[in-house]
């Protein structure tokens, strides 16, 4: 194990990240150039700029990761990229990126899907973590609960209908007139502490679905609704223009909103250990990851809910909980070393075949 580096590089959405780890776990670099300050000013990802941003750092962020671990692509043993879910043009960057490079090392390529990567990810941080394990993953673009029978073999317990956790919490933040440039969700954890969160009775959503899929479109429009009702206007109002009790109110909302939201999770994740005890009754962790699980309260609401049922949390750090190159490195490692890789790519491959 020791022998095997992978590069792992990560464009499936706003971030463009890179590094390199070793098959023992140690992290020899990583890297990540965020384009969230970009964004919050246009709005969202629009795709197209998206891919420009990626585009603009790509060779940068992939060399900075080599350099930082004293590598060179020859001492690499292949070449981990995400391939989906994501936006495609935004993907591309990264395949494209990986391919060259391995086409030049003459490096095998590993395949990584994104949300898997979130999940294993917890066996690098817990090298404990033995299959079969749960994880809910949430983040921006899904929410899902999977249980993980062994490696490539998912059972998905539940999904997103509609919006993700994480974009429920970026469109409220946005809606509140919080700073997106550190990301929505993390401006509005902050703004929620000041807040009561008893202070609007948003319902829980799909309380009377008694499955473990999730939805959050319609918690979007709870806020919606209340802001209107408050008279706050949802556009161009930022909260720093905002009185002492405007603020106030705004911070209620964010509270209450976080307090829901995460209740939704919370009943999820009881049906899903309900379920999965019944189907695996050796499973003894629960893995908690994506870019939402980075949340202080998402943490310790999921913490009281796994530990209630005798089972473990692993949640990685916040740095490995939303998007990172680390976790497809690791996840190129997993696969890598049980014989799950594609041949190296030809040299002289044109951009357009991939
Ligand atoms: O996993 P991730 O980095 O990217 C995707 O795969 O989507 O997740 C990004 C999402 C964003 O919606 C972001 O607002 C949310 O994770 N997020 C948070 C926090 N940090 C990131 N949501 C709530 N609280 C946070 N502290
Ligand atoms: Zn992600």
């Amino acid at each position: 194990r020791d022998d095997v580096v992978i590069l792992g590089i990560e464009t499936s959405c706003d971030d463009t990240a890179a590094a390199v780890v070793r098959g023992n776990g140690e992290i020899l670099s990583q890297m990540v150039s965020s384009q969230a300050d970009l964004l919050s000013r246009y709005g969202g990802v629009a795709p197209k700029m998206a891919e420009e941003a990626h585009s603009l750092v790509i060779d940068e962020v992939v060399q900075r990761a080599l350099d930082n671990a004293n590598l060179s692509g020859n001492d690499l043993s292949a070449v981990a990229v995400t391939i989906g879910p994501g936006l495609s043009l935004c993907l591309r960057v990264g395949v494209q990126k990986a391919r060259k490079l391995a086409g030049r090392f003459n490096l095998p390529i590993v395949n990584v899907h994104h949300m898997e990567a979130h999940a294993l990810v917890a066996r690098l941080i817990e090298r404990d973590l033995q299959f079969p394990f749960l994880a809910l993953l949430i983040s921006g673009g899904h929410n899902l609960l999977i249980l993980a029978h062994e490696l490539g073999h998912y059972l998905q317990l539940g999904t997103t209908i509609d919006d993700a956790i994480g974009e429920a919490y970026d469109k409220t933040a946005r809606w509140l007139g919080l700073d997106m440039g550190k990301g929505g969700g993390p401006a509005l954890e902050e703004l929620a502490l000041e807040g009561d969160a008893n202070s609007i009775n948003f319902s829980i959503p799909m309380r009377q679905h008694k499955d473990c899929n999730f939805s959050y479109a319609g918690l979007k429009t709870q806020v919606r609704v209340v802001m209107e009702s408050k008279n706050i206007s949802i556009e161009n109002n930022p909260i720093s223009s905002a009185n002492s009790e405007d603020r106030r109110l705004r911070a209620d909302i964010a509270a209450s909103f976080q307090r829901v939201a995460v209740l939704h999770l919370e009943e999820r994740c009881q049906r899903a250990i309900d379920w999965a005890i019944k189907i695996e009754p050796s499973i003894k962790h629960m893995v908690v990851s994506g870019g939402v699980a980075s949340n202080k309260h998402v943490r310790a609401r999921l913490r009281h809910v796994v530990e209630t049922n005798d089972l473990q949390l692993i949640c990685p750090p916040p740095s490995l909980c939303t998007d990172n190159g680390v976790m497809i490195a690791w996840t190129g490692i997993e696969h890598f070393l049980s014989g799950r890789f594609d041949p190296p790519p030809p040299a002289d491959e044109p951009d357009d075949a991939m």
